[in-house]
C-alpha cells in the first residue's frame, strides 16, 4: 500500500472511533442511565431542582446540620428563616460544595449528585451564591464588573481582548435594568451605596445565568427603600431562576415569600406560608424562648 492509502485508512478508522464515541455520548435513551450529566443539563422532570435528604454535618462533635431534608421546585422563591446558629449558612456551604456533609444526599435536579462535585464545578453547573458581604471590584465601573462576571469562569487567556458578542451585550443591558443600575453604568463600584453594591453583586451572578441562586441575608444593612427595591428585584427573578433566600427581615420575607422553611438546630422545624409558620407554637418558642 502507498503511504497515501495507509493515511486515508488510518483517517477512516479514527473517524469511525469518533463517531462511535459520539454515539455513546449522544444522550440517547439507552445510554442515559448512569451517564455523566453535562453542564447546563439539569433534569427537573421530577419537579425538583434541589433536593437534600438526611444531610448531617458535625464540627468538633457539634451537629450544625442534623438530618436535614428539604427540596425546592424549579422557579420557586424559597425563604429560609431561623435563629442564629440554626445552620442556614452551613446548609448553603453544603449545597455549594464549600463544606462536605458527613452523611445524606444533595441533588441538583434528579441526576446531578452535588456531593461528587467541587465548588467551581457546582458554580459551573448553574448554582450561584451571594454571600452576606458584597464583594464587587470597587475600582471598576458597574459595567466592567458585569463584563468581568461574564468572562471570569471561562476564557482567562482571551480576557485581554475580550469583546461582548451581541447576545452578551443584550444580557448585560437586561441585567443592568433588572438590578436598577442602568443609570449608574459608568459609576465606579466603590462609589455605590451599600444596597447598590449588593444589587451589582446579584447582577454579576445573573450574568452567568444561574439556574439556582442562593442568597444569604441579602438585605442586611440596606435602607428601607433599598429593601423594597430588592423585594421587587427578587420577585422579578422568580420563575426565571430558582431562589433560596435566607433573611431575618420579616417584612422583606412577607413581601417575597410563598413557602417559608424554618430551620432550627440544623433541621427543618416548620414549613408553610409566613402566617402559618409564625403561628406555629414551636416557631414562636425558638424565636422568643431563647
Ligand atoms: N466551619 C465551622 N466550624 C465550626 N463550627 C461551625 C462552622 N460553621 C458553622 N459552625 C457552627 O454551626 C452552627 C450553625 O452555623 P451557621 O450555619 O452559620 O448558622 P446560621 O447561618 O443559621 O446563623 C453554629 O453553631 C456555628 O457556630
Ligand atoms: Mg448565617
Amino acid at each position: 500500500m502507498t503511504p497515501d492509502l495507509l493515511q486515508q485508512g488510518a483517517k477512516r478508522v479514527a473517524q469511525q472511533a469518533v463517531r462511535q464515541a459520539q454515539k455513546t455520548e449522544s444522550g440517547g435513551r439507552e445510554t442515559s442511565y448512569g451517564r455523566i450529566a453535562q453542564a447546563g443539563e439539569v433534569d427537573i422532570t421530577h419537579g425538583r431542582i434541589l433536593y437534600l435528604e438526611d444531610v448531617s454535618v458535625s464540627f468538633d462533635g457539634f451537629k450544625a446540620i442534623n438530618k436535614l431534608s428539604l427540596d425546592i421546585a424549579p422557579g420557586e422563591l424559597r425563604c429560609i428563616i431561623g435563629p442564629n446558629g440554626a445552620g442556614k449558612t452551613t446548609m448553603m456551604d453544603i449545597i455549594t460544595g464549600k463544606t462536605r456533609p458527613d452523611e445524606g444526599s444533595v441533588f441538583f435536579g434528579s441526576t446531578i449528585d452535588l456531593l461528587r462535585h467541587n465548588e467551581p464545578e457546582i458554580a459551573q453547573l448553574g448554582i450561584g451564591r451571594k454571600f452576606q458581604k458584597p464583594t464587587v471590584f470597587e475600582h471598576l465601573s458597574v459595567f466592567e464588573n458585569l463584563e468581568l462576571a461574564l468572562k471570569m469562569p471561562k476564557g482567562v487567556k482571551a480576557s485581554m481582548f475580550f469583546n461582548l458578542d451581541s447576545q452578551q451585550s443584550d444580557r448585560l443591558a437586561q441585567v443592568l435594568h433588572t438590578i436598577h443600575l442602568a443609570d449608574s453604568v459608568r459609576v465606579q463600584a466603590g462609589n455605590l451605596s451599600h444596597g447598590q453594591k449588593q444589587w451589582l453583586e446579584i447582577g454579576m451572578l445573573l450574568m452567568q445565568d444561574p439556574k439556582l441562586l442562593l442568597l444569604d441575608e441579602p438585605v442586611a444593612g440596606m435602607t428601607d427603600h433599598e429593601t423594597e427595591r430588592t423585594a421587587e428585584l427578587f420577585l422579578s427573578l422568580k420563575g426565571k431562576h430558582s431562589l433560596m433566600v435566607v433573611e431575618h427581615d420579616m417584612s422583606f420575607i412577607r413581601a417575597i415569600s410563598d413557602i417559608v422553611t424554618v430551620l432550627c438546630d440544623g433541621s427543618v422545624l416548620a414549613q408553610g406560608t409566613l402566617d402559618q409558620v409564625q403561628a406555629d407554637e414551636r416557631v414562636i418558642e425558638v424565636y422568643l424562648g431563647r
